[in-house]
């Protein structure tokens, strides 16, 4: 059987083989603290899974969804980002629900690109925007997201080329891997740039609900002209902890949310009514639940930098997202200093190549095990004398 460039031209997922590491130490029956992955360990709370329950019960909801989704979570979407963002969006125009927000970053060069146009990615980054680049066949240039700059791209070093020639670009704060978050200065100078130079811009916005030392993390649409010129992505995933349940949205401007939809027109008949329904219970009810997992974070992410200056490992507290961003020990790569710590500790990271080229020097801790755990896994570290 013959299969198809597009298939072949697909990127290896490289967090495959560190899954496959991590299954074979567990295998030999090691006690492995695995970090290296970005699945919220909290379940659900009650309340969303219950407006599942009923909705289930309702035979109404086992027929086909409305195309584009159910009218009642697009208008909790736009409520949503009036109470949380103060930003007015049109829920019949503004707003489109996918099968979480990975889908839709993969659907929009599709929607948006031509083969061979130019995106821009920040590097290090969510290594599925590479997922989308292959499928629509497209070129991408990457923005250093360098830690003397906040994490922030530069966009003074980016050639006129790049700005005459990029259709899109991609953002992601606060951010995977690093834990960066972004200011509102940063977010106006990108409006600025893509207005003058006509780039689209996608903040993707999966950790939006994680902030720490109380600063709630900024959505790009707050910024005076982003829905003239770029969309913000959602997802339930991370704030409610519903990662399997696989529901998200994007908001912003009309045409990019139109593009989405055609797009999903032909691929989906979008969610299981149940789910949508749950989705709009997590985003109209209570915030109590969002308030408490980011206390939980906060307290886990303090445990671990507490926990790794005390064995001299100089390491910067993030300031959202459930990630912290380790710089390596000396004279080793960010894969050699992964496998050393899985070989000879039991705990398990992700290189920071894995997010690119700019992600060498760096391993990738996820905040989700209890706090002992993650003291454990630093004093197991401790043992190896290499700080
Ligand atoms: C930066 C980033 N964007 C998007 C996603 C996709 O989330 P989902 O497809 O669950 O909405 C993830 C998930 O890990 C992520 O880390």
């Amino acid at each position: 059987m013959e299969f198809s460039n597009r298939l072949k031209s697909l990127p290896t997922q490289f967090f495959a083989t560190l899954v496959q590491k991590v299954s074979g130490a567990v295998a030999e029956g090691r006690d492995v603290i695995n970090l290296g992955q970005g699945n919220p360990d909290q379940p659900t709370p009650e309340h969303i899974v219950k407006a599942l329950q009923d909705a289930a019960l309702n035979p109404q909801s086992h027929k086909y969804s409305p195309f584009r989704g159910i009218s009642e979570l697009k208008q909790a979407a736009a409520d949503f980002y009036k109470r949380e963002y103060d930003v007015k969006i049109d829920p019949d125009t503004e707003v489109a629900i996918m099968f979480g927000t990975k889908i839709g970053l993969v659907e929009l060069p599709l929607a948006m690109m031509n083969e061979n146009d130019l995106m821009l990615l920040p590097d290090p980054g969510y290594p599925d925007y590479l997922s989308g680049v292959a499928l629509a066949n497209v070129r991408f240039e990457t923005m250093p997201l360098l830690e003397g700059n906040d994490y922030l791209p530069d966009y003074n070093n980016l050639t006129t080329e790049q700005k005459m020639d990029a259709k899109l670009m991609y953002l992601n704060y606060p951010n995977n891997p690093t834990g960066a978050t972004a200011t509102n200065e940063f977010f106006e100078e990108t409006v600025a740039l893509a207005k003058e130079s006509d780039i689209a811009i996608v903040h993707d916005f999966a950790y939006g609900g994680i902030g720490f030392e109380e600063k709630k993390p900024v959505s790009f649409l707050e910024t005076e002209g982003a829905k003239d010129i770029g969309i913000e992505m959602y997802t339930l995933s991370k704030t409610y902890n519903m990662a399997g349940w696989r529901v998200g949205f994007a908001v912003g401007n009309p045409k990019m949310i139109e593009a989405i939809n055609i797009i999903q027109d032909h691929l989906f008949v979008s969610l299981f009514p149940p789910i949508q329904s749950a989705a709009t219970a997590a985003l109209n009810e209570s915030q109590q639940c969002v308030e408490e997992l980011v206390g939980l974070y906060e307290g886990r992410r303090n445990a671990l930098v507490e926990a790794c200056s005390k064995i001299g490992w100089d390491v910067k507290a993030p300031q959202g997202s459930f990630f912290t961003w380790l710089p390596v020990a000396k004279g080793y790569t960010s894969e050699e200093f992964a496998d050393l710590l899985l070989e000879k500790a039991d705990v398990a990271v992700a290189a920071g190549n894995g997010f690119g080229t700019y992600g060498e020097g760096y391993v990738r801790v996820g905040l989700l095990v209890d706090e002992d755990r993650l003291v454990e896994a630093i004093n197991r570290i401790e043992k190896l004398q290499l700080f």
